[in-house]
């Protein structure tokens, strides 16, 4: 009897382990490299990768019954060891820019790798995107990520443990972020996602229809660091407390949206914070997050270079971040809310983005 219960439990182990089986998708630094995919009962399906925490697609079915994938990817690794600009993946320590790659914390000055001119971003040249990340658990709606930043890493004090979990439902994809440190230190966590609702990056986002609930944004200089300034969108082409086409007012904005909105929401609470929709495709995604931040990128930066796995050519717009966060640059910027995470605190911070067909 009890070695029939034995032989039982390794086949359903064996069982359970084949059905949620993931795909070897390569290896990084004799690391090996898996794509999980996670479904919900609508049968769309989101693939994520081991390495960046990447999220490689989100495939969903368009009004007419179509199926494709909303965000912009790859279907091999090779595509992402070629280093296009973050598609789909995880950022940190710090997401965006950190100008001069120097803050100071607690009369410690740490200087950071630079990687974007004399600006540090996105968490230097090996940022958390570039890491194979430990899986930690996976079901057949949810994947667990976890990763160990060294004290130093970058230039970050503090050695950092962060978790990552994954989510996918009916409504949509979630990201629960926590992360613990034994030395004070900054901490920013976003997902670098490009969305293209239409499904088909060959047509550009400028007329998807985008509302962010922010009255305030963060003007930045030439080098895209914020000046301190806290702005009214009020009559600006950042006024998106309404609905407005993309393209509508990006030519007055010299070289596209790439700007931080400083989000009506209440402290450290989740809310929907954005709304994005395609008339063709009838998408409607919204965002829900706990961060007080929203960068919202217009994809100013992909010229055609890149092509995806079905050979297509990403042009400027062929898709938009939607970077839930705290503010660029804020360890410099008192101002602004607080990025700095001491030893016996967690950091814990959620966002979601919920999508539907309107038929
Ligand atoms: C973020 C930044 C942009 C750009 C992209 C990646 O959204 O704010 O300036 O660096 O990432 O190209």
């Amino acid at each position: 009897m009890k070695n029939i219960l034995l032989a039982m439990a390794l086949l359903t182990a064996a069982c359970n382990q084949a059905n949620h089986d993931n795909d070897s998708f390569g290896e990084v630094n004799g690391k090996k490299v898996s794509l999980y995919v996670l479904t919900n009962s609508k049968g769309d399906t989101v693939k994520i990768t081991s390495y960046g925490g990447i999220v490689t697609s989100w495939t969903n079915t368009d009004k007419q019954g179509k199926k494709s994938s909303i965000v912009l990817g790859f279907d091999s690794l090779s595509g992402y060891l070629a280093k296009p600009p973050y598609f789909g993946a995880l950022i940190g320590r710090y997401g965006n820019r950190i100008a001069k790659g120097k803050f100071t914390l607690d009369s410690s000055t740490y200087t950071l790798a630079t990687n974007n001119g004399v600006n540090h971003l996105h968490g230097g040249i090996t940022g958390f995107d570039k890491v194979v990340w430990d899986v930690t658990e996976h079901t057949d709606s949810s994947l667990s990520l976890s990763y160990v930043s060294k004290d130093g890493e970058e230039g970050y004090p503090g050695n950092l443990q962060v978790k990552v979990k994954y989510s996918f439902s009916d409504e949509g994809l979630k990201i629960e972020y926590d992360a613990t440190t034994d030395k004070a230190t900054v901490i920013n966590l976003t997902n670098h996602s490009y969305f293209n609702l239409s499904g088909n990056p060959s047509n550009n986002i400028l007329g998807h229809q985008l509302t962010i609930m922010a009255d305030h944004y963060t003007p930045v200089d030439s080098t895209l660091i914020p000046t301190g300034e806290i702005k009214a969108v009020a009559g600006t082409p950042f006024d998106f407390t309404t609905a407005h086409a993309i393209g509508e007012r990006i030519d007055s904005v010299p070289g596209g949206y790439d700007h931080n909105f400083v989000l009506n929401k209440k402290d450290n609470q989740l809310e929907k914070v954005a709304e994005l929709s395609e008339p063709t495709s009838g998408r409607h995604l919204e965002v829900w997050t706990m961060e007080p931040g929203l960068q919202f990128y217009s994809g100013n930066f992909l010229d055609g270079t890149i092509h995806n796995s079905q050979g297509i050519a990403l042009q400027k717009h062929a898709g938009l971040c939607l970077e839930t966060q705290h503010f660029p640059n804020s360890p410099n910027q008192p101002n602004f809310p607080t990025v700095v995470l001491r030893p016996g605190q967690t950091y814990h911070t959620v966002t979601e983005y919920k999508l539907n067909t309107v038929k």
